[in-house]
């Protein structure tokens, strides 16, 4: 066993509450309060509200023959070891979780962990390397009741992978954590009075209040590893979760990693190398499946902090390309990037990616460098192409965006989504244009009604409803949540404690809808930040986000911890489009979370149709305090979960355009009334920031065979209704959706490749900071 497949031991995710300094200007680099030298990126790291006990402290009880070596690039500059078999350390304390730290290389063996005189672990601390890796994490377990006293007790076993001599095991610090408060103060300020929740609507105007209600189900199973800032659905096993560079508990080549790929079957996580710094890139897959994560954060800001400590690289104009992995072993499932080669034209901090008809990306805005608000001097109005296109003379560079200057300051994370002309929908702010990428032309849409702004650092969610052959594809866009607060304000007259949204507003893109203008509705909560998943049922359910406050951390007054916004909203609730207005939202038999989720939370489905639900992060660096750096993931179940289902036992795996194609399905026994059979071919999307990129769901012409065995079902018409590129099916009878399957749809084959705006993009773009960070030179 490697230290990274300690990580499938990794559990539920605990901290307790303390205070933490506000505005730091470091995103991605570690200095220790109270220095100014910046240290290491090990895995060793004490977070606000853990405690650290070293290796020479008394409460450490050693028995057997344990050698001291002293150096200052030890915890407390020492550190014990011992080769005898038998030698034993005792430790008593009371916390949630432990960590232990210490040294691996090739004479470092297998040591026994017990915890309350149970047999937690037998942990290898060997790694493939001569020169000992220091401030290693050999064991760790966040799932201890918090409240009790534990007793820790390490025993060397001596035994030793290629080679016959005793191996080593050694103590450099324990790290033990309090445990998550999770439950909020009841207190609720008197700017909130009016955000109780359902004060604003009759209770007998909700959807199914009269009805029974339907059985939900909220689980927390699983850990992250890394803190899930980025989530996407990558196969029918796997998701790929990707943070920014900071201490997470999970290791990858000796130091902390910022991406995994997260098994949603079995729950082990696998780290995944990651050159550059991927805070906030967004992501989509591309119309090969290959999944590009694009942009990020730079290595240096504010000339505060060295590059060469978290050995990242500048993420500002990075393009990651992430090869399709279908298989369930994801070994050699790998992050590929090549700044020299692949990377934007230009830099982009907070852009969003869609992916567009002809199987392409589209990169809309984003800022120049990392910070908080946009404004003028950073702000990037442009969007750019992946691969290059050569479109209204850009050759392959930024091409002008009248619509992302007039949007300042709160514009980054564009919602953007597909329409099924080929447009494009965006919002930023509290704007709304329909982009047409072919003619370059920007028609004005009515603004989001009631001055609410909906994108970062004021994250509403939005979602293109499901496209239908019923209606001929109308399109609809629902954007919930938000805030009205002033983005002219600075960060000092923004508050925490200032009420967000309830607002949902939904229009109609066809020229009679848009004349019509928005239709607003209110959802039982506000919420900033929310997260805005469709069920293949149609259906859209609303989860995490915030009652009060704006997105980020350090920033404004009356923070939480690091929070910029507090009165994390538990309880997730179900909208459905088709119900009259006034009736559409309803929590009812849907359990509420104890778990806070605000900014860097993500949410998806999942193929299984259930919801995974992970995140929430606003902390420069992990967090043990509130509110926490959150690794613990949550399954939300609609009650069909656990109806028997119909199924999808094979078919093939691509789907033409407009072609016919045939699966082999199964209903569940006893079924009488087959009158509703829909077929929904889904796209999860790509979910970071409330925004759920290239989130779509198309009904599908189907027709079910009389005995109920084969399914017949047309391709979708074109790429401009379902972009090509991958998709999951879901035949959904009697409103009980199967499981979803994998296909790809269109012909496969990758967007067209442009060479010439290829070479005129790497001609004329340098990484600004790309070669300092690779030769380490940020240290000067
Ligand atoms: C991963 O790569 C190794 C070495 O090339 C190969 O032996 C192994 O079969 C691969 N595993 C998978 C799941 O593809
Ligand atoms: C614009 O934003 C950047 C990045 O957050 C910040 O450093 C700069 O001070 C801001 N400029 C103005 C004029 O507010
Ligand atoms: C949108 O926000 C801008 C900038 O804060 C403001 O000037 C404008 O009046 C707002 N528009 C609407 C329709 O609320
Ligand atoms: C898909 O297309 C992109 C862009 O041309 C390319 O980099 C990638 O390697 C392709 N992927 C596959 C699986 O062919």
């Amino acid at each position: 066993m490697t230290l990274h497949s300690f990580s499938l031991l990794l559990y539920a995710f605990v901290a307790a509450c303390l205070h933490v300094s506000a505005a730091e200007l470091a995103w991605n680099s570690h200095t220790t309060p109270g220095s100014t030298t910046p240290t290491a990126f090990l895995p060793f790291y004490v977070p606000p509200g853990a405690k650290s006990y070293d290796s020479a402290s008394p409460l450490l009880l050693y028995s057997g023959k344990w050698t001291e070596l002293f150096s200052t690039t030890y915890v407390g500059k020492s550190l014990r070891q011992s080769s005898e078999v038998g030698a034993a350390i005792l430790f008593v304390f009371t916390g949630s979780g432990i960590e232990w730290f210490g040294n691996c290389d090739r004479n470092h063996g297998v040591s026994d962990v017990y915890i309350d005189g149970l047999l937690a672990q037998s942990v290898d601390a060997w790694c493939d390397v001569d020169t000992p890796r220091k401030q290693q994490r050999i064991f760790w377990n966040y799932a201890l009741e918090p409240a009790s006293k534990h007793i820790l007790k390490i025993i060397n076993t001596g035994a030793c992978r290629g080679t016959k001599r005793a191996c080593l095991s050694s103590m450099d610090a324990l790290v033990v954590t309090k445990g998550l408060v999770t439950k909020q103060p009841n207190s609720t300020p008197s700017s909130l009075s009016s955000l109780a929740p359902y004060s604003s609507r009759p209770p007998s105007l909700l959807l199914s209040a009269s009805q029974p209600a339907e059985k939900w189900t909220l689980v927390q199973k699983g850990s992250t590893g890394v803190h899930a800032m980025q989530l996407a659905v990558i196969s029918s096993t796997h998701a790929l979760v990707v943070d920014k560079v900071e201490h997470n508990p999970l290791t990858i080549d000796g130091h902390p990693a910022w991406a995994a790929l997260y098994n949603i079957d079995t729950h082990a996580v696998q780290p995944l190398a990651m050159k550059s710094n991927s805070f906030c890139a967004g992501g989509t897959f591309l119309g090969n499946g290959t999944m590009i994560v694009v942009g990020g954060n730079p290595v240096v800001d504010g000339g505060q902090t060295s590059s060469a400590d978290f050995g990242d690289l500048n993420g500002l104009q990075s393009m990651r390309l992430f090869e399709p992995c279908p298989s369930s072993s994801v070994d050699n499932c790998t992050m590929y990037e090549n700044p020299d080669r692949i990377r934007m034209a230009s830099p982009r901090w907070y852009n969003t990616v869609v992916r567009i008809s002809d199987g392409s990306a589209m990169i809309i805005g984003g800022s120049k460098k990392g910070g908080w608000m946009n404004n003028a001097t950073v702000n990037n109005p442009t969007l750019e192409y992946f691969p290059p296109k050569s479109l209204h003379g850009s050759n392959g560079l930024p091409i002008d965006m009248p619509f992302l200057r007039r949007t300042l300051n709160s514009n980054l994370f564009p919602i953007a989504f597909a329409l099924p002309d080929g447009t494009i929908f965006m919002a930023a702010n509290n704007d709304t244009i329909i982009y047409d990428w072919e003619a370059n032309t920007e028609r004005q849409l009515p603004s989001i009604p009631n001055g609410v702004r909906v994108t970062y650092p004021m994250a509403g969610t939005a979602l293109l409803l499901p496209l239908s052959p019923d209606n001929n594809y109308e399109p609809q866009i629902l954007i919930c949540g938000g805030s009205n607060v002033d983005d002219t304000k600075p960060g000092y007259e923004i508050s925490s404690q200032d009420p967000a949204s309830k607002q949902c507003a939904r229009l109609v893109l066809t020229d009679d809808g848009i004349a019509a203008g928005w239709e607003v509705d209110e959802m039982p909560e506000a919420r900033l930040m929310p997260d805005a998943v469709l069920l293949p049922t149609g259906e859209v359910v609303l989860v995490n986000g915030a009652a009060s406050g704006i997105s980020g951390y350090g920033n404004v007054v009356n923070q939480v911890g690091a929070s910029n916004a507090d009165h994390a909203v538990l309880t997730p609730v179900l909208y459905t489009p088709s119900a009259p207005l006034g009736g559409r939202f309803s929590s009812d038999g849907i359990p509420s979370s104890e778990i806070p989720r605000m900014y860097h939370s993500v949410a998806t489905l999942t193929p299984r149709g259930d919801i995974m639900i992970a995140g929430s992060n606003p902390n420069l660096d992990r967090s043990e305090i509130m509110y926490g750096t959150e690794y613990r993931v949550e399954w939300l179940g609609p009650p069909y979960m656990a109806k028997a289902r119909p199924q999808i036992l094979d078919g093939p795996r691509r789907l033409g355009f407009g072609q016919q194609a045939v699966f082999k399905v199964r209903l569940p026994p006893g079924l009488v009334d087959v009158s509703d059979v829909k077929v929904a071919l889904m796209d999860f999307g790509y979910v970071t920031h409330a925004v759920h990129a290239n989130s779509r769901l198309v009904y599908l012409v189907a027709t079910l065979s009389t005995n109920g065995a084969t399914l017949s079902i047309a391709g979708p018409p074109n790429g401009k209704i379902y972009p090509p590129g991958p998709g999951w099916l879901f035949l959904v009878v009697n409103g009980i959706p199967s499981k979803a399957v994998h296909l790809m749809v269109g012909d496969g084959k990758g967007p067209k490749v442009d060479e010439g705006a290829i070479e005129n993009v790497i001609k004329n773009t340098k990484p600004p900071q790309y070669e300092q960070s690779k030769s380490g030179g940020g240290e000067a």
